[in-house]
């Protein structure tokens, strides 16, 4: 039986991979850089399956090159990259990798909150330098308990959070477009985007990044936040104006920034946020433990064998 031609980006788990072998001709770029447009129209012109990285734009300009594509699966819950109408125009199921990344992105968000607050990662970094002595110490951090959070985005991962959240005494509140269903069992509560930004001590943004959440978050949105107030983006970058969210942290409208993610990513170390005393970035790690990618990857690889076999995938966008 002739194998299935198949165009791998990025690094896939061994477990992964053992799934795909036997059945797949795999041509693999796992290089941290972005593949060339002229090589990756070449692989298309054969390939029947794709697992695509959040660097490529699927759309019809690329679909275009890949006359023989049955399938597309993404290592990622996120798919802002994928134009999901030009694929499904084609009869080409994308499958992505929501569920399983749920806890660990809850920690890292949750995370970021707690560190930025409680000053966990410049206390480290203080004592690295050799500045603890007797009578010095840090800046005070601040109180968790009995503060507001507001979640913007709330879907799965909120939920997490909002878990985490309440541990810590704090109170939830959060803004999506609709309210949700189960905010009796959840403990949040829904409130209008003018209230998440006056009321909110911590706001966390975990919306998916569209048309609609894009630069959401301004120099407007800022101005109306308390002085006092944490800002936490574990979502997309782009859903921030990031110039904005710069002079507000200058300016002091706002207390300090925690980001999983950027505009551009990587972030440059020349760039002006990386200066600032009261940012703490890290590096896009949202779901990034060895389990939780495992098993992403692994729903990756299930996703695109089960679209070469033309059955339904585990886990589709447009089915
Ligand atoms: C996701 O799963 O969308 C993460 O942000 C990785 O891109």
């Amino acid at each position: 039986m002739s194998k299935f031609n198949v165009v791998v980006i990025g690094k896939l788990f061994p477990s992964a991979l053992e799934k795909l072998e036997g059945t797949c001709e795999i041509k693999v770029w796992d290089k941290a850089e972005r593949i060339p447009d002229p090589l990756l129209y070449d692989w298309l012109q054969d390939a029947e399956g794709l697992i695509s990285r959040g660097d490529i734009q699927v759309n019809e300009e690329l679909l275009a090159h890949a006359p023989r594509l049955r399938v597309i699966a993404q290592s990622s819950v996120g798919y802002d990259n994928i134009n999901i109408e030009d694929c499904t125009k084609r009869s080409i199921p994308f499958g992505n990798t929501p569920e399983v990344l749920v806890e660990a992105t809850a920690d890292l968000t949750f995370g970021l909150l707690l560190s930025s607050a409680r000053r966990i990662h410049e206390g480290w970094d203080f004592v690295q330098q050799g500045k603890w002595a007797v009578g010095s110490n840090l800046p005070f951090g601040v109180d968790l308990y009995g503060k507001t959070v507001g979640i913007f985005g709330m879907g799965s991962i909120g939920k997490a959070v909002v878990r985490r959240a309440q541990a810590s005494g704090m109170k939830v509140i959060y803004h999506n477009r609709k309210q949700r269903h189960d905010d009796a069992e959840t403990g949040a509560s829904y409130v209008g985007f003018e209230h998440l930004l006056t009321q909110s001590d911590f706001i966390v943004v975990l919306a998916p990044l569209s048309d609609e959440t894009r630069n959401r978050f301004g120099k407007a949105e800022f101005k109306k936040m308390k002085p006092t107030a944490y800002f936490v983006n574990a979502a997309r970058g782009a859903i921030v104006d990031t110039e904005a969210l710069y002079h507000a942290l200058v300016n002091q409208e706002i207390a300090y920034a925690a980001l999983d993610v950027t505009v551009p990513e990587p972030i440059t170390p020349d760039h002006q946020l990386i200066k600032l005393t009261n940012v703490l970035i890290t590096p896009h790690i949202g779901s990034a433990t060895v389990e939780t990618r495992r098993k992403m990857s692994e729903l990756t690889a299930e996703n695109l064998l089960a679209g070469l076999k033309k059955q339904s995938l585990p886990k589709c966008v447009n089915e």
